[in-house]
This record gives structure tokens, sequence and C-alpha cells, in this order.
């Protein structure tokens, strides 16, 4: 697959009209609801059935709709299939014996637990390379912060629970060698999507006047 140019296989939906499929206008306590009652849901607490191939679509339609400033899409993802989980429980067992390796069993088996928990799994890969200086690397990491937010939202629409998982695993040799990240790609986090098997209690957010100000 040539990851190196972005291909604007999707026409962007015509929201001049902000108008659903049946005619009905979107509103923003639809979006406010959506945005606001998303919640991390850790691996363990997702459990079978994951998006059906018609929800991931969807899915990464959402996520071709991030910012993207240049158009670069520096970001890309990779599924690991069932049939791959048990390389990256090796790649997640050896990073950590890698880092320390008085490491106990436990510890190991818990690391190699990490591939195996969500039905779908999927690494984010950002593309920070030098192919277009003139966007920073910071500004490639919003448009895939953006994308990954983008994905999160729309699985939870779709009522599938999602969660985040990264770790220090992220950024060894052997994650690189496992999923052939080229020059200029990190590793980023997994994408973890199934069926929420137990939710937790929602979070507080922060108070807006916390992080707003005027110059
Ligand atoms: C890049 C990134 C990596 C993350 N990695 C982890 C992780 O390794 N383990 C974890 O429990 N949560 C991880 N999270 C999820 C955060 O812990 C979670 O978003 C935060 O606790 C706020 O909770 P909420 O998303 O339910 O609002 C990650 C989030 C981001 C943005």
């Amino acid at each position: 697959m040539n990851t190196s140019m972005p291909t604007p296989a999707v026409k962007a939906v015509d929201i001049g009209a902000r108008s659903r499929r049946d005619g009905s206008e979107i509103d923003g306590e639809f979006a406010e609801v959506l945005i606001t009652s998303r919640q991390n849901v850790s691996p363990r607490r997702l459990v079978a059935p994951g998006p059906s191939s018609l929800q991931l679509a969807g899915i990464l339609r959402a996520a071709a709709a991030a910012p993207d400033h240049g158009l670069l899409r520096p970001w890309r993802f990779v599924i690991v299939p069932e049939a791959r989980r048990a390389d990256l429980a090796e790649v997640f067992a050896l990073a950590l014996i890698d880092r320390d390796p008085g490491a106990t069993l436990d510890q190991i088996e818990s690391a190699r637990d990490k591939a195996h928990s969500a039905p779908l799994l999927m690494l984010v890969v950002a593309r920070l390379g030098q192919d277009e200086a003139r966007i920073p690397s910071l500004e490639r990491m919003v448009s895939v912060g953006c994308a990954v937010q983008n994905m999160l939202l729309m699985a939870h629409s779709l009522g599938l629970g999602s969660g985040l998982t990264s770790g220090q695993a992220m950024q060894s040799v052997r994650m690189r060698e496992l999923f052939q990240l080229a020059l200029g790609e990190e590793a980023v986090c997994f994408v973890n999507m199934g069926t929420v098997a137990k939710r937790k209690l929602p979070r507080l957010h922060p108070d807006p006047q916390d992080f707003l100000s005027a110059l």
C-alpha cells in the first residue's frame, strides 16, 4: 500500500444544509450529548462483537474527515487481526523484558494480554516525515488526534465502546519492526473497539473557565 500521498477516496458530505439523510437538521444537542458522553473503555471491558465491516467503514470515513493542514493525511492505521495477535503479544512481552529484565512472569503475562482483549485492535501510526516540511509535526499530530477522536465518536454513536492504549512498548524497535514503520513514522497508540461489557462511572470534565482566557 502506498502511504506517501493522500488520495481523496471519499467525497466530502455537503453539510451546507446540515441535514441528515432523512432531511431532518442535525442539532447541537445531539453533538454535545455524543461528545460529552464518550468514555474511554479499557480493552478488558470490551467484548465481541466488534464493529461490523460496514461500521468500520463509517468509522474510517470519520477519520478521513479530520482537519488536515496541507492535506498530508499524516496518519495511517493498521488492524491487528486475530491471527497476528500472538505476534503483537510477543512484542509487548519482549519490549517489557528489554526494559526490565527482572519482570515477573505475571507482569509478562499481563503485557501479553494487552494484545488479546479487544475485538478490534488497530495501531495509529503518525506520519511525521519530511514530505511537506512547511507543516510542522506538531500540527500533523493535531490532525492525527482529530482523526482518532472522530473514530472514537463515530464508534460511540454506533453504540460501540472504544479505548486507547499506549505505553513504553510503542517506542520499541520491536514494535517498529512488527508494523514495518518507515522513517518519519511513529506508533502513537492502539485503538480498541468492541461491545461494552461494563461501563465505569463518568468522569468530571474540566471546567471551561480553567482553560479559557482572553488576551
Ligand atoms: C494518546 C493516548 C494514549 C492513551 N493510552 C492509554 C493507556 O495506555 N491506558 C489507559 O488506560 N488509557 C489510555 N488513554 C486514555 C486516557 O486514559 C483517557 O482518555 C483519560 O483517562 C480520560 O478519560 P475519558 O477518555 O473517559 O474521558 C490514552 C489516551 C490518549 C489520548
